[in-house]
């Protein structure tokens, strides 16, 4: 039967939320990867020291059985310098939202005045925190993505030595910016190496395809498949991973995320062997983002197999994407 093993696997963008939800999700992230850049849209925010420390706990507590490093990560604000430094050591990165934007993001950002922003961007490049960004602006749903790229060279340009990462970048105009500036990095989801729009209204319209930002067009799912199965080395594999209970996302107003996280690695590893790429998945899962971010994970060793696994019909009360559809690869083993 044909493997392929993992070491350290990292998801670089994961919503692990809080209370009930956070118990039963957390420890099926803590299964298969070794840590996870935890994002901090709960309501409220996370926005202080205390915020982080509380809620690192309550991440712990919700994986009792399995080593997994949860990387905090702040809710942006304007912070001072003098709040960063108390911060630094407690977090991996911060988030920034345009305010509105996505999920529990209304308290972030309303305009990107950079000289606003310069005090906490300085303080940022100089404390080496980098700084993750949900990139998104509110114009047309489809072209959301392509235009906050001049938002993205403005902060690349006025911020050198800031480490900026797009995350889950999904059109061909950010894979293209990728190389235009040292310091832009990116995270890719799985859900958007699979996913056109027509995935998500081309046919049925499917609650579980849903996400900010929404999947784009075939040419962008080619641009984002040829980093990511070359491992491009700025760029990182990230989840996105975003449970909502069933109810709110096969309801009326169906609430934006897509729940991949335990079965995350079986999806890529079905993508990367059928463009015979298995060899490069190690780096996008693991080593891109251990160098991007200078994080050397606790050691962990994913042994996936050759044979099929039916994705559950829920995890608690959230449905997985391609839940009861048959997957060409299960995790044999956790070490
Ligand atoms: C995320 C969520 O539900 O928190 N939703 C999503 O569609 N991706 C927020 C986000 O990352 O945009
Ligand atoms: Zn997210």
């Amino acid at each position: 039967m044909k493997t392929h093993t993992l070491l350290m696997p990292l998801d670089m963008h994961l919503h692990l939320r809080d209370g009930v939800m956070l118990e039963n999700i957390a420890p099926l992230s803590a299964y298969s990867f070794s840590g996870a850049i935890v994002m901090p849209n709960l309501v409220p925010p996370v926005t202080s020291l205390e915020d982080v420390q509380a809620y690192k706990k309550r991440i712990m507590a919700a994986v009792p059985n399995d080593y997994f490093e949860p990387y905090m990560t702040l809710f942006y604000k304007n912070y001072d310098k003098k709040f960063l430094e108390s911060v630094v050591d407690e977090i991996t990165a911060i988030k920034l939202y345009p305010a509105g934007i996505t999920t529990n993001s209304d308290g972030g950002v309303s305009s990107f005045d950079i000289e606003q922003m310069r005090e906490t961007l300085e303080a940022m490049s100089e404390l080496e925190i980098p700084l993750c960004v949900h990139g998104e602006t509110d114009g047309f749903v489809m072209d959301r993505e392509a235009e906050f790229m001049s938002i993205y060279e403005l902060l690349a340009q006025n911020f050198p030595k800031l480490k900026i990462i797009m995350e889950h970048i999904t059109t061909k105009e950010a894979v293209a910016i990728l190389d235009k500036y040292e310091n832009l990095y990116a995270t890719i989801t799985v859900h958007h190496l699979l996913l056109t729009l027509d995935d998500v209204i081309g046919g049925m319209m499917m609650p579980h395809h849903f996400c900010k930002p929404i999947a784009k067009r075939p040419e962008d799912l080619d641009a984002l498949l040829s980093v990511a199965l070359e491992a491009h080395p700025k760029v990182m594999f990230g989840s996105d991973s975003a449970p909502h209970p069933q109810h709110k996302k096969e309801a009326s107003g169906c609430a934006a995320g897509i729940f991949t996280a335990p079965i995350a690695l079986q999806i890529l590893c079905e993508i990367f062997e059928q463009y015979d790429k298995l060899e490069n998945l190690q780096a996008f899962v693991s080593d891109n983002a251990q160098n991007i971010y200078g994080i050397c994970p606790e050691f962990k060793e994913v042994t996936l197999v050759k044979e099929e696994f039916i994705v559950p019909e829920k995890y608690a009360n959230v449905v997985p994407i391609y839940a009861q559809n048959a997957l060409a690869w299960s995790i044999e083993s956790v070490e």
